[in-house]
């Protein structure tokens, strides 16, 4: 079913919260540096997610777990310089939000303060109740995110579908519950079975944004480097390719070499 879209200057979070109201999709992508994120808020995504993948698209890293609360501002920062129309929102990093509420609240101000985005990301649910409570008391927007949380990827053991068990499920809809009553904006769910993303979204008043949850959800969210293709050794279910700029790229990189051993570039044209 296609919605009439609201025109929107910039996208708040109240906006999105009207968007589900409206039954309009939410579009979400992630980027980390300038370039990208240019390009991906002219392209009116709504909401501009400054993930810690970067620490697995960027930075090379297995996990998500190494990359720094320093490393994220910096992204941070070269994204919100970019964005003119979306709402820029920003994972807290592994080990910068666990040990204590307090611990918390001064991470996210960091994020808030150093780079000027506008709103911040946790993983977890009930663990973490009262961190995301302090943060939301000092006015930061936070976003919740739920199911496959790839910061506890040495608890789970895997990446594969989390919440298919009717004990985790449950878990999953009364921490989704309890992140609306503290005050989140939105709710990422990540590779759950679409049944319950479905279930969920319906259950809240705030929006759920998908990645490998279904289309039963109010948005959906995916890492840029994958929807181009560039990451083309990963191919989960939920990825839909929109290039394959891997092949693209090496082609362009591979001509170049070929033009300078050849000394056909630069020709007199491109000379002084
Ligand atoms: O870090 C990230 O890119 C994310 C998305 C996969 C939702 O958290």
């Amino acid at each position: 079913m296609s919605v009439a879209k609201k025109e929107y200057k910039r996208i708040t979070v109240k906006s999105l919260i009207e968007m589900k109201q409206n039954g309009e999709k939410i579009s979400m992508l992630t980027s980390y540096d300038y370039s990208m994120a240019k390009i991906v808020d002219a392209a009116n995504v709504d909401v501009i997610l400054v993930g810690d993948s970067a620490s697995n698209v960027i930075a090379g890293h297995e996990t998500t777990l190494p990359i720094t609360l320093d490393q994220m501002i910096y992204h941070a920062s070269s994204v919100v310089r970019a964005a003119k129309r979306a709402l820029v929102v920003v994972d807290i990093p592994f080990g910068s939000y666990q040990s204590d509420s307090k611990e918390a609240l001064r991470s996210a101000i960091r994020i808030m303060k150093e780079s000027g985005a506008h709103a911040i990301k946790v993983e977890g649910g009930a663990e973490i109740k009262d961190s995301v409570s302090r943060i939301l008391q000092a006015g930061i927007p936070v976003m919740g995110h739920l199911g496959l949380t790839p910061q506890s990827i040495y608890k789970f053991g895997t990446y594969t579908v989390r919440a298919k068990e009717e004990e985790e499920a449950e878990k999953l809809k009364q921490d989704a519950k309890m992140l609306e009553e503290l005050g989140c904006f939105g709710i990422v769910l990540e590779k759950i079975p679409a049944k319950l993303a479905k279930e969920v979204a319906e259950s809240v008043s705030i929006p759920i944004i998908g990645i490998g949850a279904g289309n039963g959800v109010d948005g959906q969210v995916l890492v840029v480097h994958d929807l181009l293709g560039m990451t083309h050794e990963f191919h989960p279910r939920f990825l839909r390719r929109y290039m394959n700029l891997y092949d693209e790229m090496s082609n362009a990189i591979s001509q170049y070499v070929d033009d300078v051993k050849s000394s056909d570039f630069p020709n007199e044209e491109e000379s002084y």
